[in-house]
């Protein structure tokens, strides 16, 4: 029994970091058919675990984050999408989940320390934020999903929700279901960089590209990466590695893209050599990475506009509640079973 769950914190528009680290993956595996079931869950109750005083953004961000799904190819009739706070059964997981898990070990979780770090919370920790891998492992264990398509930033959140379940499977009765990460099988993708090569992709750095920019905005943006800044002149040796624009081609340049548009160079391999050796501009390199972009992402911004068109908010929310009511059936029958083999299942 294969069932699949991942999701996103609504926190702004999906960018081509969310695409190829996980959404290329979900399509692919929803249009496969190889799996019993799939959930996509917009993760706004986690969301709001830094967010406390922020409402309004994450609220506006989940039919946002709907209609880059719906622009990616993900397709309620064949996937659950739902909204995490719809769910209110996986607070209640989470609530017994928190009495398997030490203080310490959340605080070493790199993924969530990393985070800390990056909001500058120093002592003053939202509860809630140290505590969301929790969260999430009832997010996943509510739907008893083997397989999570995530990037591998989310690594130690899965390894953290397999010692919860070990946990619970020993202390009480073996109802839960260890999960497995499923990367995405280009490793570039699974980290893919802002256009600054220095950090994660973020809306505040203003280093992303959203699914949702028009063709002019991706070329503006790709015209503004970063590259190798000993590269200075077309004639000097270049670095290609940790190089951002080289970084992206990796992610998402194929041989077919080479024949379209770069016909000269048969693949990336010889377009890299050409520019560690010397002789190739940045500018030549740059307009090739957004033919490549445009590619891949002018049909999706086009179904994204006509999804926006013909699905306003309202129906979009609608969708989400009707997967909502749907996820919430699997949740509760999962309680019900962790409270029968806690033994707290008092009237039954
Ligand atoms: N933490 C994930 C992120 O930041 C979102 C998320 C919440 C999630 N619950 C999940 C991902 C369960 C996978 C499974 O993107």
């Amino acid at each position: 029994m294969d069932i699949v769950l991942t999701g996103d914190r609504p926190t702004g528009r999906l960018h081509v970091g969310h695409y190829v680290g996980s959404l290329k993956r979900r399509v692919e595996m929803q249009n496969s058919g190889a799996y019993d079931k799939m959930y996509v869950m917009i993760a706004d109750a986690q969301a709001l675990s830094d967010n406390a005083d922020n409402i309004d953004k994450v609220k506006n961000s989940i039919s946002e984050v709907m209609l880059d799904y719906l622009a990616c190819g993900l397709d309620p009739k064949k996937v659950t999408i739902f909204i995490q706070s719809e769910v209110p059964e996986l607070c209640e997981l989470s609530f017994y989940y928190m009495n398997l898990v030490t203080l310490s070990r959340l605080e070493r979780n790199p993924t969530v320390k990393n985070e800390i770090a990056l909001r500058g919370f120093k002592q003053s920790i939202p509860v809630g934020f140290l505590t969301y891998p929790i969260s999430q492992t009832a997010d996943i264990t509510a739907f008893k999903a083997n397989l999570v398509p995530v990037g591998e930033d989310q690594l130690p959140m899965l390894e953290q929700a397999r010692e919860i379940v070990r946990s619970f499977n020993t202390l009480y009765a073996p109802v839960l279901v260890e999960p497995k990460a499923v990367l995405p099988s280009n490793e570039k993708c699974s980290r893919l960089p802002g256009l600054d090569g220095a950090n994660k992709m973020s809306k505040s750095l203003g280093n992303c590209i959203f699914l949702a920019y028009s063709a002019d905005e991706v070329k503006q943006k790709v015209m503004s990466m970063f590259t190798d800044p000993t590269h200075l002149r077309v004639e000097d040796k270049g670095h290609t590695e940790g190089n951002p624009v080289f970084i992206y081609l990796d992610a998402f340049a194929t041989d077919e893209h080479f024949s379209a548009f770069l016909p000269e160079y048969q693949n990336l391999s010889e377009l890299k050599a050409h520019y560690e050796r010397g002789g190739l501009g940045d500018m030549k390199v740059k307009k090739f990475l957004n033919q490549v972009l445009e590619a891949e992402f002018g049909p999706i911004r086009e179904r994204r506009q006509q999804f926006a068109k013909d699905l306003p908010v309202p129906e979009l929310l609608n969708i989400l509640h009707q997967g909502s009511i749907e996820a919430r059936k699997t949740a509760a029958q999962t309680l019900d079973e962790v409270k029968t083999a806690m033994g707290i299942n008092y009237h039954k």
